[in-house]
């Protein structure tokens, strides 16, 4: 304070300056404390994810139908096949696919109607329609991409249309005849 005004001087302002500064930067850092361990509970770390499993009872799945389910944060699909589905995939010269793989080498001894997939286009990625959807274009009964017009048969390898590869079958097991663990 100026001695004889009682205002403070110069020297006061500054160090008023400087301890508000302090406290907004402290205010910060805690709130950067409180906040990160939040954050990082939220996202589950990679290493956690990759060996994260999902477990699916699908006894209930009638042939024709699929359920749609989440796998490692991407769709899964698992469809029971209708024999006519079964006879379209077994009716087809595997040698001539483009990704060549028989419909028992996509699914489980014991299980030739449950095919379990990713619901990722190889393509770049969209999610592919089935073939109960209305707006299911695809010319080979099992999944049909619409972002660029992949068609997946009902083994659901691909057939025609940009994507490479048959949709991806993931690691799974059945652990019952009706409970199947994926991953
Ligand atoms: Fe499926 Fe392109 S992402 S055809």
């Amino acid at each position: 304070l100026d001695a004889a005004t009682g205002v403070p001087g110069e020297d006061g302002v500054r160090r008023r300056d400087f301890i508000n500064i302090a406290a907004v930067s402290f205010a910060g850092v805690g709130a950067v404390a409180v906040i990160y361990p939040l954050i990082s509970q939220m996202a589950p770390s990679a290493d956690v994810l990759a060996e994260s499993t999902t477990e699916l009872d699908v006894g209930a799945i009638e042939p024709g139908q699929a359920i749609k389910a989440v796998f490692r944060k991407q769709p899964l699909f698992v469809r029971r096949l209708t024999p006519a589905e079964i006879n379209a995939a077994n009716g087809v010269a595997v040698s001539e696919l483009r990704d060549p793989a028989s419909l028992a080498d996509r699914t489980k001894e014991g299980h030739g109607d449950m095919l379990v997939t990713m619901g990722v286009c190889t393509h770049l990625g969209c999610v592919p329609l089935g073939a109960a959807e209305g707006e299911n274009k695809g010319e080979y009964g099992g999944y049909f991409c619409p972002c660029h017009g992949s068609h997946y048969d009902t083994a659901g390898r691909i057939r025609k249309g940009p994507a490479p590869l048959n949709l991806v079958v993931p690691e799974y097991q059945f652990t019952s005849d009706t409970v199947i663990v994926v991953g």
